[in-house]
């Protein structure tokens, strides 16, 4: 499966074996994550980083992946400063966009925005997320975790056991990891949610249709017996109000107490970032932080690698990453 000049705007697109290559990439990149060698095999090249939404994470990660693999980085942020803002059409902008950059990243709050986005660029977009619908870099670098994580306890993706905690409606990094997750076997899902937040029926029927074993529930405690606990948080902008959302603030909250009464004592707790930690939210405590099991910050480090890896294959340049590799001065001199 060859991902040289392709889009990259739902994780359908992937197969096991194009994931086991992302991954197979995306662990080689680890030297140059950490800073212990660079490469310069993007030189000369720019990534487009459009931000129409709030990221942090995302954005970023974008951003130093590209920088890593020795390119730069140009990018907007927020409609306001973007001439979307005096109608321009997503087509126009990414005409020009593209004009400018070998490889574009773009978020923007609409579901289907990205694809029709791409309809209009000469170059590779990657989807950073729009908006209820799909964030596939996410979903690689969540699956890719999940493998990491449970690699410690010798298990594998295909038979384990997953809750998913929260926002299941308008959270698209768990619509995103449950088509992936679709491609397993054996897969034990909890759905866990207030009812009016319940998973979308297309992605229950790609869950069942992949045969996997389906507990649909608005009840935390005994369910939380899981090998993953994927949290989530209210994605408060996509509500109709802020009222509307409060209604569902802080219903499903995960702390210590609750990690050692319902959890096994090697749940692994995972969450997309951003926590909401606001009083009223609070849905992963910080008293969690010194749980060894609280994968959440290897899981946003992750991003870098996964985003470095899609790029490399977006760009054709997987194989000749060592090839342009070169010292770190300042780090060997540390
Ligand atoms: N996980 C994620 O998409 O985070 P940001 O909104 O900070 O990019």
């Amino acid at each position: 499966m060859s991902f040289k000049g392709q889009h990259i705007l739902s994780v359908q697109q992937f197969n096991r074996d194009a994931i086991l290559d992302v991954f197979r990439i995306a662990r080689q990149m680890s030297p140059y994550a950490s800073r212990k060698k660079r490469t310069t095999v993007l030189e000369g090249a720019i990534l487009g980083n459009l931000f129409f939404e709030p990221s942090t994470r995302t954005r970023v990660s974008f951003g130093c992946a590209f920088n890593l693999l020795g390119g730069e980085v140009r990018e907007t942020t927020g409609m306001e400063s973007s001439a979307l803002s005096k109608g321009e059409s997503l087509y126009d902008t990414a005409r020009v966009i593209s004009s400018y950059s070998d490889v574009i990243a773009m978020r923007h709050p609409q579901a289907g925005s990205v694809a029709e986005f791409a309809q209009g660029s000469r170059v590779p977009v990657l989807n950073g997320g729009d908006g209820a619908n799909e964030h596939p870099t996410q979903a690689l670098l969540d699956l890719f975790t999940i493998e990491q994580e449970l690699a410690a306890s010798s298990q594998s993706i295909d038979g384990m056991h997953i809750a998913m905690v929260g926002d299941l409606k308008f959270g698209r990094t768990v619509h995103s990891l449950s088509k992936l997750l679709s491609l397993y076997q054996n897969v034990k899902v909890i759905l866990i949610s207030p009812s009016e937040l319940a998973m979308p029926d297309e992605i229950l029927n790609a869950l069942s249709n992949a045969g996997h074993q389906l507990t649909i529930t608005d009840k935390l405690e005994g369910n939380l017996n899981a090998d993953i606990v994927y949290q989530t948080r209210i994605q408060e902008e996509r509500f109709p109000s802020k009222e509307e959302a409060n209604r569902y603030r802080g219903k499903f909250r995960l702390n210590q107490e609750i990690y050692t009464r319902h959890c096994k004592s090697n749940t692994v707790i995972m969450h997309p970032l951003p926590r909401d930690s606001r009083l009223e939210a609070n849905e992963l405590d910080n008293d969690l932080n010194l749980n060894p099991n609280l994968a959440i910050f290897r899981q946003a480090d992750n991003g870098i690698l996964v985003r470095m890896a899609l790029f490399a294959l977006c760009l054709g340049v997987e194989n000749q990453v060592d090839k342009f590799e070169c010292a770190v001065p300042w780090y060997s001199n540390k």
